[in-house]
């Protein structure tokens, strides 16, 4: 998870942010033990705004990922900040229950989590999976 987080960490120092200057990093782990990471990237229309879970996914599964075993995220500067509702169902396309998301903050705060603890009773492939008629 070290590595992971690092890798996080690294990513957020690229993140593209000059409108909230918030910045962000993530870094996911998919089950080919690659590492694939993502910042957020800003534009000037605001909404377009893209966060840094979605671009480390994106990045992953473009690369042909379709299964992961874990997420870091770096964000905030004392509390660790939270991946948004929008990339938690971005995730729930893909991460099981069990995955586990590591948050971290730039003064070292850690929190751990598991993908069910961030997003119970997630809307996902398996609603089409169910779909009988
Ligand atoms: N942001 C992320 O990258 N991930 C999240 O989960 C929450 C928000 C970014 C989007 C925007 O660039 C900045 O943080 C402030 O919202």
């Amino acid at each position: 998870m070290q590595e992971l987080i690092q890798a996080a960490q690294q990513a957020r120092s690229r993140a593209y942010a000059p409108y909230s200057r918030y910045q962000v990093g993530a870094a996911v782990r998919a089950a080919s033990g690659r590492i694939y990471t993502g910042s957020n990237v800003e534009n000037a229309s605001y909404g377009l705004t893209i966060c840094a879970e979605r671009v480390a996914l994106v990045n992953a599964v473009a690369a042909g990922e379709r299964k992961f075993t874990a997420l870091a995220v770096a964000a905030g500067e004392g509390e660790p900040g939270m991946p948004c509702g929008a990339c938690r169902q971005f995730m729930a396309e893909w991460f099981t229950p069990d995955v586990p998301i590591v948050v971290v903050s730039s003064h070292g705060q850690q929190k751990q989590f598991t993908f069910a603890q961030l997003l119970p009773e997630p809307f996902g492939p398996a609603a089409f999976a169910e779909e009988k008629d």
